[in-house]
């Protein structure tokens, strides 16, 4: 039986890079259209057809980095048809995604636009699948390129004169299905081909970003290193969290039994096997940790909201997703050394979201309170952490009670979040505080009473942060009281 956290203030373990804290926003569902563009002439509030509610909430949890335009989608993408005036943009259907018309009018300047406004770096998924070389080596040239070529008079004509700041291209998504059904000896090859034509124009150095394994395909990792590492920066990880069968049936996203919490829990725990796993076979070839993991797409996907679009993707967000937001997180920080960015599947109303919209509506999810509390995290100092506290058996599955992370802040501020993954019972341990001058502690806390507690559009503060007292210091050591399913972080000065 354990129980005690002990945080070592004056050992740190490297960067957590802020580009953890990523997002991902796709043309799926109503993630872009709705979600995002509304489009300068709808009654709903806008920049320029980027509506404001939307914008104001990812403005406050920092968005690093953001991923477009898919996902499956980027391999079907012809980024000409999104350039130009919207009037002329070519009418296309996605095919992936449910079927529906994409009228183009979210494109490669909307989403420029959208990154200035939340202060974001963009990450541009380029067309492997179903592109050609010429066009992603002009995608990029249209985007970076400042002086006199076919391409940024283009972009000059279309309106923008100066060329944008690239920093993160990927070659392709998910190669090995959505993305061309690949084998991995061959996209390896298309991967080397591709990269060689996405120019750094001047001073723009793109980090190139290979398309990478899904779960748990070794090989398919073992063979993109051997074969390509010396020509990438980052190499792409997947991995969601799906309770149930992701054919038969995943689960409901608010209407689950006690055994999917704790599968939920536990498969949501297994991307720290998946990362170490990976990220030792990415040692054999690169030991000085230069290529990074780049997990791209996570979270939890469940069965779509009944009566909605199957083809969109839309869930509900509970305190479950909040857990499994925290435990990932924390995984990620752990991993920080190997994994530089991740970027959470999606943004806005599809998968597991940060806001959900409906009309001019919109609604903050557990999931967005998480991101928001752990911005703390985005570019600290990672404190090295013991965790021994007890594990939960439930039914047939079993798992530590607590999940934690500390870092240590540009201004000095230790931070610490703590999950407790048990939906009944408390968590109360010993935090000995190492290294560190303990001057004064604050908290905020996120939980819940029901295991399927969720934001409604007529209850919109059911789920959201407040603050933390299960603590009291004695010296160095806090003894904490974690209440059942609870995302905490702590803030400790010194
Ligand atoms: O995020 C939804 C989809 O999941 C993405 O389009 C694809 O890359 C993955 O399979």
């Amino acid at each position: 039986m354990g129980n005690k956290v002990i945080i070592n203030g004056d050992v740190t373990q490297g960067i957590i890079n802020k580009n953890i804290y990523g997002h991902f926003a796709e043309h799926l569902g109503r993630c872009i259209y709705e979600g995002i563009w509304v489009g300068e002439d709808s009654p709903i509030p806008n920049t320029k057809g980027i509506r404001n509610d939307v914008l104001k909430a990812l403005k406050e949890v920092n968005i690093p980095v953001l991923r477009w335009p898919g996902g499956c989608f980027a391999d079907e993408y012809h980024w000409k048809d999104g350039v130009g005036p919207h009037e002329d943009r070519k009418r296309m259907v996605n095919t992936h995604w449910g079927g529906v018309v994409e009228n183009n009018h979210f494109g490669t300047h909307e989403f420029m636009l959208l990154c200035e406004l939340l202060e974001t770096e963009p990450y541009i998924c380029g067309n492997v699948g179903s592109g050609t070389v010429q066009e992603m080596s002009e995608w990029v040239e249209y985007m970076t390129f400042n002086g006199e070529s076919p391409m940024a008079k283009w972009r000059e004509e279309n309106g923008q004169e100066e060329s944008w700041a690239l920093k993160y291209f990927g070659v392709g998504n998910e190669n090995w299905g959505c993305g061309g059904n690949m084998r991995p000896e061959y996209y390896a090859d298309l991967y080397r081909r591709f990269q060689t034509y996405v120019r750094n124009y001047g001073d723009n150095k793109i980090y190139k970003i290979a398309g990478g394994a899904n779960v748990d395909d070794y090989n398919w990792t073992e063979v993109l290193m051997r074969e390509a590492a010396p020509l990438m920066d980052g190499l792409s990880l997947h991995y969601y969290t799906v309770p149930g069968d992701f054919w038969l049936g995943k689960g409901s996203a608010t209407n689950f039994t006690e055994d999917e919490w704790a599968i939920t829990m536990q498969k949501a725990l297994h991307i720290d096997t998946l990362i170490t796993k990976h990220g030792t076979i990415m040692d054999n070839y690169d030991p000085e940790k230069r290529v990074g993991m780049i997990v791209d797409e996570w979270g939890t996907w469940f069965d779509v909201e009944p009566g909605t679009n199957p083809g969109f993707l839309y869930q509900q967000n509970t305190i479950r997703d909040a857990l499994v937001a925290g435990i990932s997180l924390n995984i990620f920080n752990d991993h920080c050394d190997r994994v530089q960015m991740a970027n959470i599947a999606q943004t806005v109303n599809v998968l597991q979201a940060m806001v959900l919209t409906d009309n001019d509506k919109m609604i903050l999810t557990p999931t967005y309170h998480v991101f928001e509390m752990y911005k703390v995290h985005q570019d600290a100092e990672k404190l090295a952490i013991d965790i021994d506290v007890d594990s939960i058996q439930s039914g047939d599955y079993s798992f530590p009670q607590v999940s934690a992370s500390a870092s240590k802040a540009k201004d000095g501020s230790i931070n610490i979040s703590l999950c407790n993954l048990d939906k009944d019972k408390e968590a109360a341990f010993d935090m000995d505080l190492r290294g560190i001058n303990l001057k004064e502690v604050s908290g905020r806390i996120l939980s819940a009473n029901e295991m399927n507690a969720r934001n409604t559009f007529e209850e919109p503060e059911n789920v959201k942060p407040g603050e933390f007292t299960g603590f009291e210091a004695k010296r160095n050591v806090l003894d904490i009281k974690l209440p059942p399913m609870s995302v905490v972080v702590l803030n400790i000065t010194e």
